[in-house]
């Protein structure tokens, strides 16, 4: 399966990133092919809300700004799976998440329907900790929305031991990946 794997933290070699790095050594182990954008890098601008992508009240997959997400749309459309890993941040997800995730507006929702949807977090304070579960409420109603399906979550705290150490945080991120 074509499995993208969107990373929200600007921290290459953090929690995150460590985290999503072992989910995506599974899914690699099982003939998957991954594919991971790092969104910090990428220049993707707020959507205005113009409606320009929209005909007849769909989108058409063109939006009127010029950036990077003209050839992540490719990305997202080609994708079977998606992976979202993101730190919480104040109890929700990132800047660089949100904006990815507001242009997707562009799209034809229509084009979602089927695909799975995987979701990776990881966060500073002791559990219990609300943040987790808002962000995987909030995906979930996406998935409804779109017609994807809710495959699973993930949240580790990273508070007292960075998910680099945490071993068994890593083999059950491996072992979602090897099951998507
Ligand atoms: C701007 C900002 C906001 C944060 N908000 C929260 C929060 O609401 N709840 C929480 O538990 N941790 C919060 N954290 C801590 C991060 O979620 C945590 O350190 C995470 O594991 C960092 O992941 P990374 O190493 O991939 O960047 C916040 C960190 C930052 C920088």
């Amino acid at each position: 399966m074509n499995c993208l794997a969107l990373l929200g933290s600007p921290r290459k070699d953090g929690n995150t990133a460590a985290l999503l790095a072992s989910f995506l050594d599974g899914a690699a182990s099982k003939g998957h092919n991954v594919r991971t954008v790092l969104l910090q890098d990428r220049k993707i601008l707020p959507c205005t809300s113009c409606n320009g992508c929209k005909k007849d009240g769909k989108g058409t997959g063109r939006c009127v700004l010029a950036d990077d997400m003209a050839a992540l749309y490719p990305a997202v459309l080609e994708a079977e799976v998606i992976v979202h890993a993101f730190p919480i941040y104040w109890w929700s997800m990132p800047a660089q998440t949100k904006l990815f995730q507001d242009r997707l507006y562009a799209l034809d929702y229509g084009l979602f329907s089927g695909k799975k949807m995987y979701l990776l977090t990881t966060y500073g304070g002791e559990d219990p900790n609300s943040g987790p579960g808002i962000v995987e409420r909030t995906f979930r109603d996406i998935c409804d929305f779109l017609g994807m399906e809710f495959r699973g979550s993930l949240g580790v705290c990273s508070g007292s031991l960075p998910v680099q150490k945490n071993e068994t945080a890593l083999l059950q991120a491996k072992q979602m990946g090897t099951g998507i």
